[in-house]
């Protein structure tokens, strides 16, 4: 986002990064496992989490980051300052001298060209859920137990969905989709959002003045489709222009006008020059990803005919234009890998000299780099393509000899419950089974010692493969129902991004 509004921030491959209550290391570690280069430094309050995340990282063998136990109030970082600094899930939830240490953090330790990143509960959204966690507060005030206090709490919303008539009422339909986002959340975040003690929600505005007195302006949203008033209908965008004459005012319609709950605010320095015309000739030095795959298995490039493409939470978009869907035709191609601006170029070049030589020829009429520029940044501000300024790391695709999966991933995989974060830093549910082949995988591993290290395990008594209800005792049976099922997981990990080209 800082290199699009303009700015320089520090290269991530390069750079030095502070998270502040960063619990047990989950969302720093595995990035200090994909950025050697950089040095990573993470502090929290809680002894237990921080403990967790040293073993982590003695486990990957990890030396480019510390996790240090203690409280943002004392932190002192002895004169080091930081290109990026985070802080996740900690603003509305901590009391008012340590957020304000947390922006006074950013004031004296990000670089000329840092970026900070501060989420927080924001209003008037948060409104809305804060009236659910009224009401379970006062409901689980009896109950000393935390996980029966969890139960109490989805019991009660579940109640009274079950008893507030949704039919031509707002407030039922209100809390059935409460229930709905409900069941994907997990305890810890009910726990974090709902029953702890301290939630302060803030108006998009109060947080910005808040960050100006600390020296702090506010750069932008990690997405930018989230940003633009553009994505608005006309008559919205008109009254938005007449309103709002700065970023700050017009944000604030936008969290109005979207009844936003929940802001990842990106802040830099109050004297860094921010350009807020996007100028579109900057997509070259980025790297492109599809989010969305064409309805029909071999769609029509012919310009004029038009095609759909579905994303992933299903909602589709049309285009009928020769350019726009050979761009996102070649994206989806290249997935689960980006590609970059040059690859894509030449991709949209091959394509249109085919069966579409008169659109070519007019492309090159007007500048096709830069016409392509326009449309990939129209593409990204209305969120129909991903954008990044460093790709991830490179990602099998199924073909290569030798896969390998990251130390830290291989030591999530057996120590770290049923979560995995996968190379572009999602954490993902992962069956044990697949967890126990994930842990073989280093790239020295062969699907015939894969298969052996999987036999070796049930061996040990890690877990068993039965055939019609029985372990299988015969070392060759065992070995042969195994690589079907193995094939199938490796498959699966290509899939969800957590394996590499060894
Ligand atoms: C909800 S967790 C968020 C953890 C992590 N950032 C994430 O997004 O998963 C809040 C964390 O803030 C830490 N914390 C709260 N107050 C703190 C303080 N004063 N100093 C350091 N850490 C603090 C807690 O220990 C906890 O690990």
């Amino acid at each position: 986002m800082g290199r699009l509004f303009g700015l320089t921030p520090t290269e991530p491959e390069k750079c030095r990064i502070l998270e502040l209550g960063c619990a047990d290391g989950a969302n720093l570690i595995p990035f200090a496992q994909n950025y050697p280069g950089s040095t990573f430094v993470g502090i929290d309050l809680s002894a237990k989490q921080v403990e967790r995340g040293q073993k982590a990282i003695a486990g990957a063998g990890l030396t480019n980051i510390t996790l240090t136990h203690q409280d943002i109030r004392n932190f002192d970082s002895q004169g080091q300052k930081f290109d990026y600094i985070i802080v996740h899930g900690i603003f509305s939830w901590v009391p008012e001298d340590v957020r304000e240490r947390i922006l006074n953090i950013c004031d004296t330790l990000l670089t000329d060209n840092g970026v900070a990143y501060i989420s927080y509960n924001a209003l008037p959204g948060w409104h809305m859920r804060g009236m659910i966690r009224d009401m379970m507060l006062f409901h689980t005030a009896q109950f000393p137990d935390i996980q029966q206090r969890i139960g109490q709490s989805r019991a009660l919303v579940k109640f009274l969905v079950d008893s507030v008539p949704t039919e031509n009422n707002p407030y039922g339909q209100f809390l059935k989709n409460e229930l709905t986002a409900m069941q994907g959340w997990q305890d810890g975040y009910l726990r974090h959002d709902f029953l702890e003690e301290e939630n302060k929600a803030f108006y998009f505005y109060e947080f910005a003045t808040a960050a100006a007195r600390h020296n702090l302006q506010y750069l932008g949203e990690p997405e930018l489709s989230a940003m633009l008033a553009g994505n608005f209908p006309p008559q919205v965008q008109e009254t938005l222009a007449k309103v709002g004459n700065n970023i700050v005012q017009m944000e604030q319609y936008m969290d109005f006008l979207r009844n936003r709950m929940f802001r990842m605010t990106l802040l830099v320095k109050k004297d860094a020059k921010i350009k807020r015309n996007i100028d579109a000739a900057l997509m070259r030095d980025f790297y492109f990803g599809a989010v969305a795959s064409a309805v029909k298995p071999e769609p029509s490039l012919a310009p004029g005919e038009k095609e759909e493409f579905r994303m992933a939470n299903g909602v589709t978009f049309s285009s009928d234009s020769a350019l726009v869907k050979v761009m996102l035709v070649s994206l989806q191609k290249s997935m689960p890998n980006h590609i970059s601006f040059g690859k894509l170029m030449s991709e949209v070049r091959a394509k249109l000299s085919g069966g579409a030589s008169a659109i070519r020829e007019a492309i090159i009429d007007q500048r096709e780099e830069a016409i392509v520029s326009q449309q990939l940044l129209l593409l990204y501000s209305k969120g129909l393509i991903d954008v990044l300024a460093v790709p991830h790391p490179t990602l099998a695709v199924g073909n290569e000899p030798l896969l390998k999966a990251p130390a830290y991933m291989r030591y999530q995989a057996l120590n770290d419950g049923r979560h995995v974060t996968n190379l572009r830093h999602v954490s993902v549910k992962v069956d044990s089974f697949s967890r126990h082949v994930l842990s073989l995988l280093d790239g020295t591993r062969d699907p015939a010692k894969i298969i052996e290290g999987m036999a070796e395990k049930v061996r040990a008594g890690l877990f068993s493969v039965q055939e019609n209800g029985q372990p299988i005792a015969d070392d060759n049976r065992l070995k042969a129902v195994l690589a079907p099922r193995i094939g199938g997981v490796v498959e699966q990990l290509i899939r969800l991004s957590f394996l590499q080209p060894a």
